[in-house]
């Protein structure tokens, strides 16, 4: 039975968790700086980091009570040392490097995107391998065959704005506040998804990589002319339904890409099944239009359970489990890559 201790700060959420045996979650504590990068519409690293500082140590303790675990109860300590804002991924390394050396504990250095492809086995199915998976966040949409839990080849990824955020820059464009997705979800469900035709961007026909920049900028212009300035922005006021309309028009694009080029890659490497994580898997209409396509397609479809999408250190700390399994421990002086 082994009990490890997740921490994951890699971008705007201070997140801590137990997890035993990489699947049992005994707490799982998220801290969420939304408030503090609101009025800038995006994360702000700066400020990022000064939250970090603040709040890792009482999220690392209130999921060490809320796991009714102590210290010594621990078998090792997992963190998400790479990709993210360097300055916020430091403070959880340092945390993690500091326990691991006062209490004589392995350190394991996790990738935040495998994290979010091993958030599909914490829904408690065992996906059939290879599978292709589809990580979708704010910072990355990437897709990868996997070949196990720890081992991803990386087969494409976005060439300009992730998949979250053109969500993030929709949302401020139509006013609904950061983070983009939920309000635009929210919003799309009253609004004729085929309002407006926004550009699919699918680049090469066999490729794997994405783009959403595009997309973006058509939403900007239809919205508030080609001229639009940052100001335009901040002021402009949109009819209800016509927010709705933009929403849905706009989601629907996504998700035709998000989908279209996830079931292409499943096809291309035989592979029996998709697995989707990263924050933008939580919409449910991109669920929905996942599931129906893998039944048209008799793929089998394993989603991260939707509280588990956006970042959490649960995910964390179950890759970490097997990590440490496989021996794959890390040195103290592990570095955090940006
Ligand atoms: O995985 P995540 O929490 O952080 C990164 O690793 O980047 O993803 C955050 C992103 C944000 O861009 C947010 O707008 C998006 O996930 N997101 C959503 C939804 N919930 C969060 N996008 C679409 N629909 C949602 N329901
Ligand atoms: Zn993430």
């Amino acid at each position: 039975m082994m009990v490890i201790l997740g921490i994951e700060t890699s971008c705007d959420e201070t997140a801590a968790a137990v997890v035993r045996n990489g699947l049992e979650g005994l707490s799982s504590v998220v801290s969420t700086q939304y408030e503090l990068h609101e009025r800038f519409g995006g994360v702000v690293p700066e400020i990022a980091c000064r939250a970090h500082v603040e709040n890792t140590l009482p999220v690392v303790q209130t999921a060490l009570e809320e796991g009714g675990v102590g210290l010594e109860e621990l078998d090792a300590v997992a963190v998400t040392t790479t990709p993210g804002l360097i300055g916020a991924l430091l403070i959880g390394v340092t945390t993690a490097k500091a326990l691991c050396w006062a209490l004589e504990l392995p350190l394991l250095a996790v990738n935040h995107l495998h994290a979010h492809i091993y958030a599909a086995w914490l829904s408690g199915e065992e996906p059939t391998l290879p599978a292709v998976s589809l990580v979708v966040s704010g910072g990355h949409t990437s897709l990868y065959l996997t070949h196990d839990r720890l081992r991803h080849e990386l087969l494409g990824g976005t060439v300009d704005d992730a998949a979250g955020e053109a969500f993030d820059k929709v949302a401020n464009i139509l006013g609904l506040g950061y983070p983009g997705g939920p309000p635009i979800e929210r919003e799309a469900r009253d609004g004729d998804p085929a309002a407006v035709d926004f550009p699919r961007s699918w680049l090469a026909p066999d490729s794997a990589d994405f783009s959403f920049s595009g997309l973006k900028t058509a939403v900007l212009y239809h919205c508030l002319g080609q001229n639009a300035s940052k100001r335009d922005i901040e002021t402009a006021e949109h009819a209800p339904g016509f927010v709705a309309d933009v929403a849905a028009s706009f989601q629907e694009a996504v998700v035709d890409v998000l989908v279209g080029k996830a079931f292409d890659a499943v096809e291309r490497h035989g592979a029996r099944s998709l697995i989707v994580g990263g924050g933008v898997a939580a919409n449910g209409h991109l669920r929905n239009r996942l599931e129906r396509e893998a039944a048209r397609a008799g793929v089998s479809l394993h989603l991260a359970p939707r509280r588990l999408c956006t970042d959490n250190a649960a995910m964390v700390a179950g890759i970490g489990y097997h990590m440490l399994r496989a021996g794959e421990v890390a040195d103290l002086a592990v570095e955090a890559h940006p």
